[in-house]
Parts: structure tokens; sequence; C-alpha cells
């Protein structure tokens, strides 16, 4: 599909971006297009991996304003000059305003490493282990003002194998992540999901 007809969407990172780097080498094939790279923090190596690419960066540093409000005004400020309607969090480590969740409430989506609710937050391989559970993955949803809370649109997972390790337990999330990431945000451009009333409407 050539570039013109494709959607433009922003992604948000704050580190390595292994998720970024599967959305953009998918993205032949998929209805969007990566069209900015922020991230909040500096020698995010997702940054170079777009910047490689030819693909828009920002560093919006959130140790360079006062208030959470600031920051994020920043970012809505970034994202609309650039004229781009949906927001894709990819290992994004800052938790957003209302104001901020509200502005893309049902064009924002986040990739969290655990079946939610199971385990929001960090750490989440570690609790998997800890707690002897049975299986692992991973959780994508879209974005409300509840941390790790929106309604989820897709679960990938597997059966944990003992003895195992934190390492193994990310790799295998990883995989997945980057597998099934792409799909969803097919999806969310082309509206064959929406937000309703807090839940997943799946339109097709
Ligand atoms: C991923 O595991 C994702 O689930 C979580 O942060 C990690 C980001 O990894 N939100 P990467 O930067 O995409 O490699």
């Amino acid at each position: 599909m050539s570039n013109k007809l494709k959607t433009p969407v922003a992604v948000l990172i704050s580190g390595t971006g292994s998720n970024l780097q599967a959305l953009i080498d998918a993205q032949a094939n998929k209805n969007y297009q990566v069209a900015l790279v922020i991230s909040n923090r500096p020698n995010s190596f997702g940054l170079e991996r777009a910047s490689k690419l030819g693909i828009p960066t920002l560093l919006i540093d959130h140790s360079n304003y006062n208030t959470r409000a600031q920051f994020d005004s920043e970012m809505i400020r970034a994202i609309e000059s650039a004229k781009i309607e949906f927001v894709i969090l990819a290992g994004f480590m800052r938790i957003l305003t209302p104001e901020f969740t509200q502005r893309f409430l049902g064009k924002m989506l986040n990739i969290h490493p655990s079946l939610l609710p199971k385990y929001p937050g960090l750490n989440t391989h570690q609790k998997a282990l800890e707690n002897q559970d049975d299986e692992h993955g991973l959780s994508i949803h879209f974005v409300t003002a509840e941390l790790d809370g929106g309604p989820v649109i897709r679960q990938a997972k597997f059966s944990i194998e003992q003895p195992t390790t934190i390492d193994t337990l990310k790799q295998k999330v990883q995989i997945l992540e980057h597998q099934s990431y792409p799909e969803v945000v097919d999806w969310l451009v082309t509206n064959k999901i929406e937000l309703k009333n807090n839940q997943v409407i799946f339109t097709d």
C-alpha cells in the first residue's frame, strides 16, 4: 500500500524499542505508518532505530518539565502539530495524566507484559515466576486513565515450563508481543476495533 493511503501513528517509547522495530518492520503490509517517534528519555535506543530509517523523532525529556501536566501538554502539542490522530505506547514508562488519556481516548493503545488484570505495573515476569503461574503472556489494551487498566483487546499466552527464569519469560513474551502488536494497530487505524462505554467493540 502506498504511504499516502496509510494512517500516521505516533509511537511513544522510553527505551529499547523492540516493539517499535516490530511495528516498523510490519508496516509495509499494514494500513498504518509510524510517522513520529517520541521518547521521554535521552539515549533511548528506539530513537536511534527510528532516525536511522528516516522516521521523525522527538526527545521530550520529562525531567525538563515541572509537572506531569506540562510534560503531557507538550506531547499533545507535538502529536497534534504532526497531524497525528493515533498514539501507540510501546514501552513508554511514564504515567499519563487524565488530560492526555482523555485527549486520545479510543485512539491510544498500550502493550503490557502480563495477562491483565494480573500484574499491572512493573516486574510482571518476576511476579509470574514468584506466584508459580502456569501461564504468562501479554495484553494489548485501550489506554484509559486507569494505569494498565483499559479494556483488553487481545492477549497472547504460553504455558510456563519449569524450571524457568525471568529472562526466559521476558524473551517469550517479547516474541509474542512483536507478532501481536502490528496486527492490533492495524485494527485500530482501520476502525475494526472501537472503544465504547469502556468496552472493546469489534466492528467486523
Ligand atoms: C515491552 O515488554 C512492553 O510490554 C512493555 O515494555 C516493554 C518494552 O520493550 N510495555 P521494547 O522497548 O519495545 O523492547
